[in-house]
């Protein structure tokens, strides 16, 4: 097996006397796309910062492409196989040619070389129309294609990014990540990626690490995290659509879980006795009438009442209650036809779909 290309153990960062990083143990693959979420003054950036090595940390190991960094000579050999972009470009003036050489001229690659790298690096961000522009004149979404051509010009191994797309439209976000994760794929590149959207996240990475308070609280798959959250933080960020309360019993070895308006259904995944609130994905809520046809697992059903229709791409969000429950179903559009406001209908989930925290 190959050695991790990232690995902290013990990691203790303190800022102003205040824990602000505390990973136990945290390994990277070559070439695996990691995403970092969480919320606000989770850590994120601190993380980075300190596999960037810009950033001291009291306790603990590091180390970078198999190897532990604690001289500098470690230190600037492991500088020279790693790039990182922030949310700002950070630009230099200059042609956008001159700025995608500047870590090629650093590095003294020769002439020839440079200018076969630098033509070659933005051609693959699709922007050697801009080599002849002024950087600091272009768009946030051309200077962000730049910034990543620059950062990848010299071919390191591991690419560390802090929300560089987050102020651009939803269409160039998802394109720019396409053409990275493409280029990524291709080349074996490591990439860590701080994001605040779960749909980039969903777009671009195999696995995501969530973050809060400093520490690492779910680290899966992305479609894990988004359907399975470890924790109400979790089933926030992701936006999980129904976060129910719940109270849970267990009778002869059985865990029976209870939601308000009288629904009671087994549960036969393994639960914390601390779990106090029910996550269930939309999409896993079924209407159960003919024009839907019935999943075969058995269904827990309820009778309820649509309390509102909210159309989308992809799924509608049909909003039903009975008593204190509320639920958001996401069906295709087609079973909203002929709902009515106030109509009493049954639906259905599978007990399996639940997720409890
Ligand atoms: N230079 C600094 N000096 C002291 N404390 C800092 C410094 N930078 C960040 N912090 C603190 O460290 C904690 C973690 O900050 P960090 O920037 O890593 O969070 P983040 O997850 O990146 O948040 P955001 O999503 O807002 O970017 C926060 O409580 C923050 O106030
Ligand atoms: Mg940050």
């Amino acid at each position: 097996m190959q050695p991790a290309i990232v690995e902290l153990t013990g990691v203790k960062v303190y800022r102003n006397n205040r824990l602000t990083l505390n990973i136990e143990h945290l390994t990277i693959a070559p070439g695996e796309l990691v995403a970092i979420a969480g919320p606000n003054g989770a850590g994120k950036s601190t993380l980075l910062q300190v596999v960037n090595m810009l950033l001291p940390y009291q306790q603990g190991t590091l180390n970078l492409f198999g190897k532990a960094i604690n001289k500098q000579s470690e230190l600037n050999i492991a500088r020279r196989q790693s790039s990182m972009m922030f949310q700002e470009t950070l630009l230099v003036n200059g042609t956008v040619y001159d700025n995608v050489a500047l870590p090629l001229i650093f590095r003294k690659y020769p002439k020839e070389k440079i200018r076969e790298l630098v033509m070659s690096a933005l051609q693959t961000f699709q922007c050697q129309h801009l080599a002849k522009r002024q950087a600091r004149q272009l768009s946030g979404g051309e200077a962000q294609r730049v910034g990543l051509a620059r950062a990848l010009v010299f071919q390191p191994r591991l690419l560390l990014l802090d929300e560089p797309f987050a102020a651009l439209d939803t269409a160039s976000r998802t394109a720019i990540l396409t053409d990275l994760k493409q280029v990524a794929v291709q080349n074996k590149l490591t990439v860590i990626l701080i994001s605040h959207n779960f749909n980039e996240v969903l777009t671009f990475a195999d696995r995501v690490v969530v973050l809060a308070g400093g520490a690492v609280i779910q680290d899966d798959k992305p479609e894990v995290v988004l359907r399975r959250p470890a924790t109400r933080e979790v089933a926030s960020l992701v936006d999980m659509d129904n976060v129910l309360p719940c109270h849970m019993e267990t009778e002869a070895a059985q865990t029976i879980v209870r939601l308000d308006g009288g629904v009671i259904f087994p549960y036969n995944r393994s639960v914390t006795s601390k779990a106090k609130a029910c996550c269930l994905p939309g999409d896993a809520i079924y209407i159960l009438n003919e024009k839907a046809p019935s999943p075969e697992q058995p269904l827990v059903t309820v009778s309820v009442r649509v309390a509102g229709i909210t159309p989308g791409i992809g799924t509608y969000k049909v909003s039903v209650a009975v008593d204190e429950l509320s639920l958001i179903a996401r069906v295709p559009r087609e079973q909203t036809l002929g709902l009515v406001i106030g109509e009493k209908i049954t639906i259905g989930f599978s007990p399996d779909e639940v997720q409890l925290i």
